[in-house]
């Protein structure tokens, strides 16, 4: 495996003392990860260096086909001060898949997994302390071969960033009010909804900005095809309570592997639920809310860890979900995976891993 150099870093910049004054991904820490990839060449010069900003050719492939990927995952202060990571290795593997699916070149998950350790380790003053902080890590990979051309780059930055976030909740979970989206779609199908690419985001703004401006947090996405069954909820997987089973819509390709979702569903297996990955629609799932078949329902993923659904608005339709609060499944569930990887709960599949 190649070495990692490590070059000098300025360290004027602090991080804030006090943590509740902390917004989501605006500060990162001193250094960051850097290499690059050329073709013939492979990756090369894997380094920690000051986080600062690139220089771009005006002509790099990403500015204009957004070749892009990236991931998301957090790393934890324990209790007992240590610092740890949720599945870290399954957030690289993630993230070689959508390479593929854009024509980019993969990474060596355990020089990643090395990179990510040494460069916490230089910057594990950064974890933030308080209750249900952390500290979120974006690796990314940018296709920068100068050329106005549409076809695969043969040069790529890959770089890994950091940024202390606050709580995601503060003052515990409050359900959110979801729009359906029957007229825009995430993703076509066929497309690279199962890819952590930079376009599928681009592709969200319109209608989520819709469905703010109309008072709604989030938008549930349905299928390109038909526009009839649920895909995704904002960045999250989502799941239902329907018939006291846990329900959650298949990995069809167009919705993303989510690493949360695929750990909520081994706990629920664990507490006795039956899982049924299948298509549900729209229709279902208000008409469940409206007659008590469903009783609850959240969104998964690393930001939220799970989000309370409360309210469904779908075309002239409006369906409330429980009452106000987050359901017994879903509080139960959040705390059992928050408790996981802040140290407070056990760890029986190892998901954890300590710096
Ligand atoms: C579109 C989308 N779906 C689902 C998820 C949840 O994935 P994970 O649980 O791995 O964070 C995310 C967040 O990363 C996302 O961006």
């Amino acid at each position: 495996m190649q070495d990692i150099q490590i070059l000098p870093v300025d360290e004027t910049k602090q991080p804030v003392q006090d943590e509740s004054q902390l917004v989501f991904g605006k500060e990162f820490t001193n250094r960051m990860f850097v290499m690059e990839y050329k073709t013939g060449q492979g990756w090369h010069s894997p380094r920690i260096q000051p986080y600062g900003p690139f220089s771009l050719d005006p002509a790099a492939l990403v500015l204009h086909y957004a070749q892009e990927i990236f991931e998301g995952l957090k790393a934890f202060r324990r209790e007992d001060g240590e610092i740890a990571l949720f599945r870290p290795r399954d957030n690289f593997e993630r993230f070689n898949l959508s390479a593929r699916r854009m024509c980019m070149p993969e990474l060596d998950v355990d020089l990643c997994l090395k990179a990510l350790r040494e460069l916490l380790k230089l910057e594990q003053n950064w974890v933030p302390k308080s209750e249900g902080t952390s500290l979120y890590i974006r690796p990314t990979m940018i296709a920068t071969e100068p050329v106005l051309g549409v076809k695969p780059a043969d040069e790529y930055l890959f770089y890994i960033i950091l940024s202390p976030v606050a709580a995601y909740y503060k003052g515990g979970l409050k359900p959110v009010k979801i729009w359906v989206s029957d007229e825009y779609v995430r993703v076509p199908s066929g497309g690279t909804g199962e890819a952590k690419t930079g376009g599928n985001y681009a592709s969200s703004l319109y209608a989520s900005a819709l469905a703010a401006q109309k008072g709604y947090d989030q938008v549930l996405w349905l299928d390109s095809v038909e526009r009839k069954y649920v895909e995704e909820v904002g960045s999250m997987n989502i799941c239902f309570l329907y018939d006291g089973k846990i329900v959650t819509s298949p990995l069809s390709g167009s919705i993303l592997n989510g690493i949360t979702r695929r750990s909520i569903l081994t706990l629920v297996k664990e507490m006795g639920y039956e899982v049924e990955e299948r298509a549900l629609t729209i229709d279902e799932i208000l008409d469940g809310a409206a007659n008590g078949r469903l009783t609850e329902a959240f969104g998964t993923g690393t930001a939220a860890v799970v989000s309370p659904v409360g309210h469904f608005t779908y075309r002239e339709r409006e369906v409330d979900l429980g009452n106000g609060e987050a359901g017994e499944l879903t509080m139960k569930l959040y705390n059992t995976l928050t408790g996981i990887q802040y140290g407070r709960c056990e760890d029986k599949y190892n998901w954890v891993e300590t710096l």
